[in-house]
């Protein structure tokens, strides 16, 4: 869909950057303002990364529609019991969106970044895709607000930049780190003590660097080898700039 003026009845995937309301852009505050639903996915007890920062641009007449998750970390992600948990509430939580878009009310579903990197929007869309019609508004990723605060680009010149999940199984991970120049390691949390290791048997550790709640009020950067010990915060990741020569 032309994503330059709004629908009524439509799906918007609304980035909202990684955290700084100034990185918001301007087609994700004028779409979020026109919705009459504003969706969010957060964990129990709170509102959610996303929804904080969108706040200042969220109107009281406008409806609010909290998705909140049944489990964040009390169960491991891999086991089936979460995996079947998980489904259901995606499934409940497109049905929910889905009621509003029958009746023409367009709902903005908010996401933390950008919507098709790694967002839980992602879950609502491809459940509804075909059956109305939607718009995807992009965001600044959390990883370029991290590479902002390194001392050096993230990549240069023929640098191969390799995006990698820090839940992925340790020899997937050491693969993926081998065949990149720069790399960005997501999903930090109860994996740091793997990823360190990931990274001292490669020699890496010395070029990588931790960063916590980039662009937020918190923001933390480090080398990697101050890093805490054991698990990092949520919004947490590790970088390796490139050198800008081929490997
Ligand atoms: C499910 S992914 C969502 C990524 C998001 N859609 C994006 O475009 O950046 C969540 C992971 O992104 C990273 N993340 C998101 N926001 C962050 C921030 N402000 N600072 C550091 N890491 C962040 C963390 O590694 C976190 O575990």
């Amino acid at each position: 869909m032309n994503a330059s003026t709004y629908e009524p009845g439509t799906l918007y995937g609304i980035g909202t950057g990684p955290g700084d309301p100034e990185l918001m852009t301007l087609k994700a505050v004028r779409h979020l303002r026109d919705c009459p639903v504003v969706a969010y996915f957060t964990k129990r007890g709170g509102n959610g990364n996303a929804f904080r920062t969108a706040s200042e641009h969220i109107g009281r007449e406008q409806e609010k529609l909290p998705l909140v998750y049944p489990v964040t970390t009390e169960i491991p992600h891999g086991c089936p019991q979460y995996l079947d948990l998980i489904e259901r509430f995606f499934d409940d939580s497109a049905a929910e969106v889905a009621g509003h878009l029958e009746c023409g009310r367009s709902v903005a579903v908010l996401s933390e970044g950008d919507p098709f990197f790694y967002g839980s929007f992602m879950h609502v869309f491809l459940r509804l895709q075909g059956r109305f019609p939607s718009c995807v508004v992009p965001g600044v990723p959390a990883m370029l607000a991290g590479s902002a605060l390194l001392p050096r680009p993230i990549t240069m010149r023929d640098d191969v930049m390799t995006v990698i999940p820090g839940t992925l199984p340790d020899g997937d991970m050491l693969a993926a780190l081998k065949g990149a120049d720069a790399a960005v390691i997501m999903k930090v949390g109860r994996n740091l003590p793997r990823i360190r290791q990931a990274l001292r048997a490669l020699g890496l550790e010395e070029r990588a660097w931790y960063i916590e709640r980039a662009s937020m009020a918190a923001e933390k950067l480090l080398p990697f080898i101050e890093a805490p010990e054991d698990a990092a915060p949520y919004f947490s990741m590790v970088l390796i700039p490139g050198h800008g020569e081929r490997r």
